[in-house]
Protein backbone atom coordinates (compact mmCIF):
# COMPACT_ATOMS: atom_id res chain seq x y z
CA UNK A 1 0.00 0.00 0.00
CA UNK A 2 1.43 3.41 -0.44
CA UNK A 3 1.43 6.21 1.83
CA UNK A 4 0.24 9.63 0.91
CA UNK A 5 0.73 12.31 3.74
CA UNK A 6 -2.41 14.00 4.71
CA UNK A 7 -0.77 17.49 6.00
CA UNK A 8 0.63 20.62 4.53
CA UNK A 9 3.21 21.12 7.08
CA UNK A 10 6.45 21.04 5.02
CA UNK A 11 8.64 19.91 8.35
CA UNK A 12 6.39 17.01 9.00
CA UNK A 13 6.29 15.82 5.23
CA UNK A 14 10.00 16.21 4.93
CA UNK A 15 11.10 14.10 8.15
CA UNK A 16 8.58 11.14 6.92
CA UNK A 17 10.06 11.63 3.13
CA UNK A 18 13.72 11.23 4.42
CA UNK A 19 12.80 7.76 5.85
CA UNK A 20 11.24 6.69 2.70
CA UNK A 21 7.72 6.82 3.91
CA UNK A 22 5.99 8.79 1.37
CA UNK A 23 4.86 7.78 -1.75
CA UNK A 24 2.64 11.12 -2.26
CA UNK A 25 1.08 14.05 -0.62
CA UNK A 26 -2.80 15.29 -0.03
CA UNK A 27 -4.09 18.59 0.87
CA UNK A 28 -7.26 20.17 1.28
CA UNK A 29 -8.62 23.91 1.88
CA UNK A 30 -8.60 23.15 5.50
CA UNK A 31 -4.74 21.70 6.10
CA UNK A 32 -3.90 24.98 3.34
CA UNK A 33 -5.36 27.14 6.33
CA UNK A 34 -3.51 25.25 9.10
CA UNK A 35 -0.97 25.74 8.00
CA UNK A 36 -0.77 29.23 7.59
CA UNK A 37 0.63 29.55 4.33
CA UNK A 38 -0.16 30.57 0.53
CA UNK A 39 -1.64 27.28 -1.18
CA UNK A 40 0.52 27.80 -4.33
CA UNK A 41 3.82 28.31 -2.14
CA UNK A 42 3.18 26.10 0.08
CA UNK A 43 2.16 22.87 -2.88
CA UNK A 44 5.45 24.25 -4.74
CA UNK A 45 7.60 23.36 -1.84
CA UNK A 46 5.61 20.39 -0.85
CA UNK A 47 6.22 19.35 -4.67
CA UNK A 48 9.69 19.92 -4.98
CA UNK A 49 10.23 17.53 -1.64
CA UNK A 50 7.96 14.96 -2.63
CA UNK A 51 8.17 12.80 -6.73
CA UNK A 52 5.06 11.40 -5.76
CA UNK A 53 1.43 12.79 -6.54
CA UNK A 54 1.04 16.33 -4.56
CA UNK A 55 -3.03 16.76 -4.46
CA UNK A 56 -4.06 20.35 -4.46
CA UNK A 57 -7.56 21.26 -4.37
CA UNK A 58 -9.97 23.33 -6.27
CA UNK A 59 -12.99 25.69 -4.34
CA UNK A 60 -14.71 26.88 -7.21
CA UNK A 61 -18.34 24.99 -7.56
CA UNK A 62 -19.35 25.56 -10.83
CA UNK A 63 -17.18 23.09 -13.40
CA UNK A 64 -16.02 25.62 -16.03
CA UNK A 65 -14.11 26.95 -13.07
CA UNK A 66 -12.89 24.07 -11.87
CA UNK A 67 -11.31 23.25 -14.86
CA UNK A 68 -9.70 26.91 -14.75
CA UNK A 69 -8.23 26.30 -11.23
CA UNK A 70 -6.98 23.16 -11.55
CA UNK A 71 -5.30 24.27 -14.96
CA UNK A 72 -3.70 26.70 -12.71
CA UNK A 73 -3.05 24.30 -9.15
CA UNK A 74 -1.54 21.82 -12.42
CA UNK A 75 0.75 24.35 -13.17
CA UNK A 76 2.56 24.53 -10.23
CA UNK A 77 4.27 21.03 -10.80
CA UNK A 78 4.47 18.11 -12.79
CA UNK A 79 3.32 16.00 -10.17
CA UNK A 80 0.59 18.29 -8.64
CA UNK A 81 -3.17 15.84 -8.82
CA UNK A 82 -5.97 18.61 -8.92
CA UNK A 83 -8.60 17.43 -6.12
CA UNK A 84 -12.27 17.85 -7.41
CA UNK A 85 -15.47 16.98 -4.87
CA UNK A 86 -17.39 14.32 -5.77
CA UNK A 87 -20.16 16.17 -7.05
CA UNK A 88 -21.62 16.30 -10.92
CA UNK A 89 -19.73 19.57 -11.64
CA UNK A 90 -16.56 17.75 -10.23
CA UNK A 91 -17.14 14.81 -11.99
CA UNK A 92 -17.72 16.66 -15.03
CA UNK A 93 -14.38 18.97 -14.26
CA UNK A 94 -12.64 15.12 -13.91
CA UNK A 95 -13.89 13.83 -17.25
CA UNK A 96 -11.98 17.59 -18.79
CA UNK A 97 -9.17 17.21 -16.76
CA UNK A 98 -7.98 13.72 -17.09
CA UNK A 99 -8.85 14.16 -20.75
CA UNK A 100 -6.09 17.05 -20.74
CA UNK A 101 -3.65 14.36 -19.35
CA UNK A 102 -4.51 15.39 -16.19
CA UNK A 103 -4.21 13.47 -12.55
CA UNK A 104 -7.22 13.92 -11.01
CA UNK A 105 -8.11 13.33 -7.22
CA UNK A 106 -12.42 12.93 -6.83
CA UNK A 107 -12.81 13.83 -2.66
CA UNK A 108 -15.12 13.40 -0.42
CA UNK A 109 -16.67 10.40 -1.83
CA UNK A 110 -19.02 8.74 1.04
CA UNK A 111 -20.82 5.73 -1.09
CA UNK A 112 -20.08 3.37 -3.65
CA UNK A 113 -22.36 4.90 -6.24
CA UNK A 114 -20.10 8.10 -6.01
CA UNK A 115 -17.36 5.88 -6.92
CA UNK A 116 -18.32 4.41 -9.51
CA UNK A 117 -19.24 7.54 -10.96
CA UNK A 118 -16.00 8.65 -10.39
CA UNK A 119 -14.35 5.45 -12.45
CA UNK A 120 -16.31 6.29 -15.13
CA UNK A 121 -15.81 9.96 -15.33
CA UNK A 122 -11.70 9.11 -15.30
CA UNK A 123 -10.68 9.63 -12.06
CA UNK A 124 -6.79 9.12 -11.08
CA UNK A 125 -7.59 8.84 -7.28
CA UNK A 126 -10.68 7.79 -5.52
CA UNK A 127 -10.90 9.61 -1.85
CA UNK A 128 -13.64 7.72 0.93
CA UNK A 129 -13.91 9.42 3.84
CA UNK A 130 -13.27 6.40 6.26
CA UNK A 131 -13.35 8.82 9.50
CA UNK A 132 -16.51 11.06 8.38
CA UNK A 133 -18.15 7.91 7.96
CA UNK A 134 -17.63 6.62 11.01
CA UNK A 135 -18.61 9.63 13.44
CA UNK A 136 -22.14 9.22 12.33
CA UNK A 137 -21.68 5.77 13.10
CA UNK A 138 -21.82 4.56 9.37
CA UNK A 139 -18.78 2.03 8.76
CA UNK A 140 -16.34 3.94 6.69
CA UNK A 141 -14.09 0.98 6.00
CA UNK A 142 -17.01 -0.49 4.43
CA UNK A 143 -16.76 1.76 1.88
CA UNK A 144 -13.70 0.68 1.19
CA UNK A 145 -13.98 -2.66 1.12
CA UNK A 146 -17.24 -1.90 -1.99
CA UNK A 147 -15.16 -0.24 -3.50
CA UNK A 148 -12.31 -2.36 -3.71
CA UNK A 149 -15.15 -4.79 -4.82
CA UNK A 150 -16.77 -2.76 -7.76
CA UNK A 151 -13.37 -1.61 -9.19
CA UNK A 152 -12.43 -4.67 -9.57
CA UNK A 153 -15.28 -6.73 -10.61
CA UNK A 154 -14.99 -4.34 -13.98
CA UNK A 155 -11.12 -3.54 -13.96
CA UNK A 156 -11.59 0.12 -13.35
CA UNK A 157 -7.81 1.81 -12.90
CA UNK A 158 -9.02 4.48 -10.64
CA UNK A 159 -6.53 4.08 -7.75
CA UNK A 160 -8.46 3.97 -3.93
CA UNK A 161 -6.81 6.87 -1.84
CA UNK A 162 -8.42 5.80 1.28
CA UNK A 163 -8.51 9.33 3.28
CA UNK A 164 -9.95 10.93 6.15
CA UNK A 165 -7.34 8.18 8.66
CA UNK A 166 -7.59 8.68 11.85
CA UNK A 167 -6.06 5.88 13.30
CA UNK A 168 -3.21 2.91 12.80
CA UNK A 169 -6.59 0.59 12.53
CA UNK A 170 -7.79 2.21 9.80
CA UNK A 171 -4.17 1.82 7.88
CA UNK A 172 -4.04 -1.47 9.09
CA UNK A 173 -7.72 -2.53 7.69
CA UNK A 174 -6.98 -0.41 4.49
CA UNK A 175 -4.54 -2.61 3.26
CA UNK A 176 -6.28 -5.65 4.41
CA UNK A 177 -8.29 -4.86 1.80
CA UNK A 178 -6.22 -3.53 -0.65
CA UNK A 179 -6.56 -0.13 -1.09
CA UNK A 180 -4.17 0.93 -3.39
CA UNK A 181 -3.40 4.09 -1.24
CA UNK A 182 -3.93 5.72 2.84
CA UNK A 183 -3.52 8.99 3.15
CA UNK A 184 -2.88 9.55 7.39
CA UNK A 185 -1.88 12.58 9.04
CA UNK A 186 1.78 12.14 10.02
CA UNK A 187 1.10 11.70 13.14
CA UNK A 188 -0.46 8.34 12.28
CA UNK A 189 2.10 6.66 10.26
CA UNK A 190 4.15 7.43 12.91
CA UNK A 191 1.94 6.14 15.70
CA UNK A 192 2.50 2.42 13.25
CA UNK A 193 5.87 2.01 15.04
CA UNK A 194 4.46 2.24 18.04
CA UNK A 195 4.18 -0.94 20.53
CA UNK A 196 4.16 -1.32 23.96
CA UNK A 197 5.80 -5.08 23.82
CA UNK A 198 8.48 -4.07 21.60
CA UNK A 199 9.25 -0.93 24.55
CA UNK A 200 9.25 -3.42 27.12
CA UNK A 201 11.46 -5.88 25.25
CA UNK A 202 13.86 -3.52 24.56
CA UNK A 203 13.95 -2.04 28.31
CA UNK A 204 14.65 -6.17 29.13
CA UNK A 205 17.51 -6.12 26.40
CA UNK A 206 19.38 -3.27 27.54
CA UNK A 207 18.87 -3.92 31.33
CA UNK A 208 20.75 -7.34 30.73
CA UNK A 209 23.33 -5.64 28.27
CA UNK A 210 24.30 -3.19 31.21
CA UNK A 211 24.81 -6.62 33.32
CA UNK A 212 27.71 -7.52 30.20
CA UNK A 213 29.39 -5.30 31.46
CA UNK A 214 30.64 -4.47 27.54
CA UNK A 215 30.00 -1.91 24.70
CA UNK A 216 29.62 -2.58 21.04
CA UNK A 217 31.76 1.03 20.22
O1 LIG B 1 -7.89 13.99 3.06
C1 LIG B 1 -9.07 14.21 3.76
C2 LIG B 1 -8.78 14.43 5.20
O2 LIG B 1 -7.92 15.55 5.37
C3 LIG B 1 -10.05 14.62 6.00
O3 LIG B 1 -9.77 14.19 7.29
O4 LIG B 1 -10.09 13.90 9.70
O5 LIG B 1 -10.95 15.99 8.52
O6 LIG B 1 -12.06 13.76 8.16
P1 LIG B 1 -10.76 14.48 8.49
Amino acid sequence: MKFFVDSADVDAIAELNDLGMVDGVTTNPSLILKSGRDIVEVTREICAIVSGPVSAEVVALGADAMIAEGRKLADIAENIAIKVPLTWDGLKACKTLTSEGRMVNVTLCFSANQALLAAKAGATFISPFIGRLDDINLDGMELVADIRTIYDNYGFETEILAASVRSVNHMRAAALIGADIATAPPAVIRKMAEHPLTDKGLEGFLRDWKKTGQKIV
